[in-house]
């Protein structure tokens, strides 16, 4: 039961509320790296050893070096299917929240809404000192003097109360619960398709790959999300 895409493409078209959480996996096809892997290495270091706090006080050059080459990745990046499928899904008429742990913008590049950014955003930055927010201009000292870093949720760091909140309600509403190109190893975001299928919600997995998930999954669809959701997501599914 677990791969079949037209009864799960079916019990989508029928839903009414639909949460999606995105994963890293779906701007793979993009060209974006994902973070677990081979290819999540920059310079042999980890990203749990880049994105945390101590890392960046202790040596705040790496990091940044660090991210911006993913933001000369990502810049020279565009949507790929599965981002315009997600975005189509929401011109539907229904409900659709898009919870992505992806900071690369790429959902509302493609046009989507109604997007969460659960870990921030690589464009953004804000002030060490004054907590100011503000738009990555190349620059890595605020007016004020101080360091400032990107604006993203790191290791050790908690999600902003306001956003995680409006996740958690999204996914407890949802009637479907869509589960993409994410490992489902970082919390709290892996919580949220175990809380939407407590709250009655079908969960519906697609990966190249299985993760934690997937045994609790109804629906697992193996296969690259460029791919996968564009079928998923058609407006008349194949039988
Ligand atoms: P990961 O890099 O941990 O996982 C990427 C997932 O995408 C894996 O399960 C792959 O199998 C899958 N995948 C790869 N290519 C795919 C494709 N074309 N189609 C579908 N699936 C594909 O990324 P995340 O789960 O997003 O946090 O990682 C979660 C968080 O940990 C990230 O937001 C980041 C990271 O460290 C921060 O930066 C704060």
């Amino acid at each position: 039961m677990q791969g079949d895409l037209a009864e799960a493409a079916r019990i989508l078209g029928q839903a009414q509320r639909i949460a999606v959480l995105t994963g890293a996996g779906v701007s793979a096809e993009s060209g974006v790296p994902t973070f677990r892997g081979e290819q999540g290495l920059w310079k042999s270091y980890r990203p749990e050893q880049l994105a945390n706090p101590m890392a960046f006080s202790g040596n705040p050059e790496l990091v940044w070096e660090w991210y911006r080459w993913r933001q000369g990745i990502v810049g020279g990046c565009q949507p790929n299917p599965a981002h315009h499928a997600l975005a189509e899904l929401e011109g539907r008429g229904v409900s659709v929240t898009l919870i992505t742990q992806n900071v690369d913008g790429l959902h509302r590049r493609a046009g989507s809404e109604n997007v969460l950014e659960l870990h921030g955003n690589i464009w953004r930055t804000r002030c060490t000192r004054e907590g100011k927010i503000d738009h990555y201009a190349g620059e890595l000292k605020c007016s004020c003097g101080a360091w400032l870093r990107p604006h993203i949720v790191w290791f050790g760091e908690q999600l902003d109360p306001l956003i995680l909140d409006q996740a958690l309600s999204a996914a407890r509403r949802s009637q479907v619960f869509l589960s993409v190109g994410t490992s489902s190893l970082v919390a709290p975001a892996n919580m949220l398709p175990r809380l939407a299928a407590d709250s009655g919600a079908t969960v519906i997995e697609v990966n190249v790959e299985p993760t934690p998930l997937t045994v609790d999954a109804d629906f697992f669809l193996q296969g690259p999300a460029g791919e996968v959701l564009p079928r998923l997501l058609a407006k008349d599914p194949p039988p």
